[in-house]
């Protein structure tokens, strides 16, 4: 096959969604649908269940199952799909705000009871603001939810979308008699077993069709007739140049769980979903058809045996081909490297591969030269933009509990930051630790970390941190700068790059910095530059 046909069969997307509205499983039906899997249950999930265990032996549970559920490919009518993970758990949200750099579209799971909920709400705010094209799946329509135009206004008003129905729910609950395809213009009947059988559709490109009456029955059937009239009427027709933008979604219903819907959801998609997108880098628009290599880091795994410093850096190639045995100019650090064994994800394993393909992700094993952002090229000097830091909502000074262990305990910092775990900030006055994190429960995951991991102990201190705000001194005047710096000389720090954090310990305190010293500007999120 040319390398642009290669190109244009990959769809790699992620599946967002609050946690418990059915993201494990309607990634499973997708694998099931697609031949990768035999059998429900086959995926782990790999969420954090609330429960009998403590959280963050949960966290390294979930560890040993995400390295084989962070990329599900199969083939599905001669497409390459790459489904890449997203933990749901918001205290890991920022590794589902790196992945979405690596995605070329998402499926956005509403559970029809609960509406729009709070993670699914930032999640697709970050998809919004890169244009990411979405598909809105409506789930668990065999459970009484709420009213399926209710619902798209909601989703309308709440994610900030323009929607359209791509089908439409017959009744719901208990009265849920299918779904009726508008795209394809076909029936697919409910009926209680189909959990476990792929249901038969009944074209229907006719809903006048006085059969309609005899198969749902007459009241539904005039109900979905009103509906569709209804649909036509409010809704813009599907587009795939306005989807492609960003500007238009298309919303599907069913029951991931009954197996209900999902065809539909994945036959469309696979028409309308686009093969991997050209990226920015901070010099140029890259075109996967480009015959040069490029792509970027945007998750680190590490250390899943702790006996061997292992770690599976995550490669989207974003141009070209990656090739085993290659050299491949590492930009950051300005060496070329090599990989003997670069793996690629099928549905629940990894195998050696020899060549991979833009939309494709590559696991390499790193000894430790990775970071993630990292950009891969041929001798390009060039870095793929979008992965930035954003404000650490915690903060706590970071200690060492075993003198003896110092080195350890360095190495274990530096190399859980590298993999995103948390974000390092450095006091500019006396050089103390502070660790920032989106949720609580990552300390608790450093600590445990650090000690199976390295051999090293640490204890936290409480640091009144409200926001990091990052400054870049070129903005600033001289005087103004040097004053800025004088008086807030206890709240500077630089993060691991080495740039400017200014620790702010309330909103108060940020207006009245920006009030003081109006040429020193300050960021909330950093670009990594
Ligand atoms: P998540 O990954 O988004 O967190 O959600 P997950 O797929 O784990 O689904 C959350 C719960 O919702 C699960 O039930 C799952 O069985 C259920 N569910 C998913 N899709 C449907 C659907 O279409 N209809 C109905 N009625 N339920 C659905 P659970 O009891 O939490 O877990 P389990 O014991 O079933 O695994």
């Amino acid at each position: 096959m040319s390398f642009n046909k290669e190109i244009e069969r990959r769809r790699t997307f992620g599946i967002i969604a609050h946690p418990d509205a059915g993201k494990t499983t309607l990634t499973e039906k997708l694998l099931l649908f697609g031949g990768a899997i035999q059998e429900a249950g086959a995926v782990k999930n790999n969420k954090i269940k609330k429960g009998a265990t403590s959280d963050f032996m949960e966290i390294e549970r979930q560890r040993g199952i995400s390295v084989s559920t962070s990329v599900l490919a199969f083939n599905y009518k001669n497409k390459k799909i790459n489904i890449l993970d997203t933990p749901g758990h918001k205290d890991f949200a920022e590794d589902t705000f790196r992945t979405l750099t690596a995605v070329d579209s998402v499926i956005v799971v509403v559970d029809v009871a609960k509406g729009v909920e709070e993670q699914t709400e930032k999640l697709v705010a970050v998809c919004r603001l890169r244009n990411i094209p979405m598909i809105v799946f409506i789930n668990k329509l065999d459970r009484e939810g709420k009213d399926a135009f209710d619902l798209m206004d909601e989703v309308e008003q709440k994610l900030g979308l323009t929607v359209t129905p791509m089908s439409f729910p017959i009744g719901m609950g208990y009265d849920f008699k299918g779904i009726y395809n508008i795209w394809e213009k076909n029936i697919n009947l409910f009926s209680g077993d189909s959990r476990k059988n792929i249901e038969e559709t009944i074209a229907f490109s006719d809903v006048e069709n006085p059969e309609l009456d005899r198969i749902i029955g007459e009241k539904p059937a005039t109900r979905l007739r009103e509906e569709l009239e209804l649909i036509r009427e409010v809704y813009p027709e599907f587009n795939r140049d306005a989807y492609l933008s960003g500007a238009l979604q298309p919303v599907f219903f069913g029951s991931a769980l009954n197996n209900f819907g999902v065809r539909e959801l994945l036959d469309s998609f696979v028409e309308i979903a686009p093969a991997p997108r050209p990226k920015e880098s901070e010099t140029r628009m890259v075109e996967p058809s480009e015959t040069k290599l490029s792509g970027f880091i945007f998750k680190i795994h590490a250390n899943m045996d702790p006996k061997h410093r292992d770690r599976l850096a995550f490669l989207k190639i974003v141009s070209g081909t990656f090739e085993r045995n290659k050299p491949y100019y590492h930009v950051r650090q300005k060496k070329n490297f090599k990989f003997s064994s670069p793996n690629a994800f099928f549905a629940e394993k990894k195998e050696i591969v020899d060549i991979s393909y833009p939309g494709d992700i590559v696991g390499l094993h790193d000894t430790g030269n990775f970071k993630i952002g990292d950009t891969l090229t041929e001798g390009e000097i060039m870095s793929f933009k979008g992965i930035p830091s954003f404000s650490p909502e915690h903060f706590r000074y970071i200690n060492n509990a075993d003198p003896l262990k110092a080195k350890q305990l360095e190495k274990g910092i530096d190399q859980l930051m590298d993999e995103g775990v948390a974000q390092l900030f450095t006091l500019e006055l006396n050089n103390r630790k502070v660790i920032g994190t989106v949720g609580a429960l990552q300390y608790e995951v450093i600590q445990y970390r650090l000690e199976h991991e390295y051999g090293a102990k640490c204890t936290y201190e409480n640091f009144p941190v409200h926001k990091a705000c990052w400054v870049k001194p070129d903005d600033a005047k001289n005087d103004e700068f040097k004053e800025f710096k004088r008086i807030k000389q206890k709240f500077l720090a630089k993060d691991k790059y080495g740039q400017l954090v200014f620790l702010a310990d309330s909103d108060f305190t940020i207006q009245m910095t920006v009030a003081k010293y109006p040429s020193v500007k300050l960021y909330f999120t950093s670009e990594n530059d």
